[in-house]
């Protein structure tokens, strides 16, 4: 088996959605560890900090539920690796995302469009605007989902449907594209210390004390993964085990334990999210 190191040195280049914070920054920190050589594209409003004197850094500054904005990014990251970066595997890490807390007739309408546009159709448009480059150079697509995937989420209903999506999309992106030089990663982290539980609402540490994980240990698991050439990976053990049992349920069962565990999320809450008039679910989802 390859070592991780040995399997990052195929690449020319890393573009990842979301570096500036959590698991996304996790892999920049992790690569530049490892490979100082990759140069590493990031997609995100704001710049991941930290990084100063990381000359093989670039930061491509976008909001991804914009498709216009979307679209413009693509075209300069395809620019770059036409006119600034050295020939070599590119690596699209589809990271970026969020989810929220509270059931759905009590969430912003807007909030769950915009994290469908995040969380769904940003994934799916970056890589069908990248893959022709995948294929010509060669490479990986890495997209996080989440254990979410695995069965019904009350509420988190939007939140869980996005990540199965993307386990389900990028399974099957994987078989289309057999043979095509490209190979696609599936990732379902469980609960991970980042900014992810204050965006989606609740405390900070709420879930993760007890048994989450940090972004590093995430990434280590996933480029682990990648070297031994695996389709999806749960990372952690507990994950592991929580998702194998999930995935066996019949679904209306998931779906009323789903209810039980993540109601007591409600203790954790910072703030109960206010839906504008006129803005529940009933309008658009
Ligand atoms: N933390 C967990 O427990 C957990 C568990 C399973 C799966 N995940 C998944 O892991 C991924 C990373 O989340 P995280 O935990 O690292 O959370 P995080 O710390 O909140 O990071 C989210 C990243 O997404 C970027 N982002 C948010 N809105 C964006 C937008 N409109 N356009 C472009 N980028 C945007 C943010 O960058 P800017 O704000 O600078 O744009 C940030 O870098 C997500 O897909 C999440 O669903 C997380």
């Amino acid at each position: 088996m390859r070592t991780t190191r040995e399997m990052l040195s195929e690449y020319a280049v890393i573009i990842v959605t979301g570096g500036s914070s959590g698991i996304g920054k996790a892999f920049i920190e992790h690569v530049t560890k490892l490979d100082s050589r990759v140069v590493i594209c990031n997609l995100s409003r704001s710049k991941p900090d930290g990084f100063i004197g990381q000359l093989n850094l670039r930061h491509v500054p976008v909001d991804l539920t914009n498709a216009a904005a979307l679209a413009g990014a693509a075209a300069t990251v395809l620019g770059l690796l036409n006119y600034d970066i050295p020939l070599g595997k590119i690596m699209l890490i589809n990271n970026s995302g969020f989810g929220g807390y509270g059931r759905t007739d009590e969430l912003a309408r807007a909030d769950q469009v915009e994290m469908i546009d995040l969380n769904v159709r940003a994934v799916v448009d970056l890589t069908a605007r990248l893959l022709p480059a995948l294929k010509a150079q060669g490479g990986t697509v890495v997209n996080i989902a989440s254990t979410a995937a695995f069965q019904p989420t009350p509420f988190m209903a939007t939140y869980g449907a996005t990540k199965a999506f993307v386990l389900h999309w990028s399974l099957a992106l994987g078989e289309d594209l057999r043979g095509s030089g490209v190979e696609v990663l599936a990732v379902c982290p469980g609960p991970t210390s980042t900014e992810f539980f204050r965006r989606a609402g609740l405390k900070q540490g709420a879930v993760t004390e007890r048994w989450g994980q940090t972004g590093e240990e995430v990434v280590a698991e996933v480029f682990q993964a990648l070297a031994r050439g695996r389709r999806q990976v749960v990372t952690g053990w507990r994950n592991r085990l929580l998702a194998a049992v999930a995935a066996r349920l019949p679904k209306p069962l998931a779906a009323r334990l789903g209810a039980a565990v993540l109601a007591k999320f409600r203790m954790s809450r910072v703030a109960a999210p206010v839906a504008a008039p006129g803005d529940g679910p009933g309008g658009a989802v």
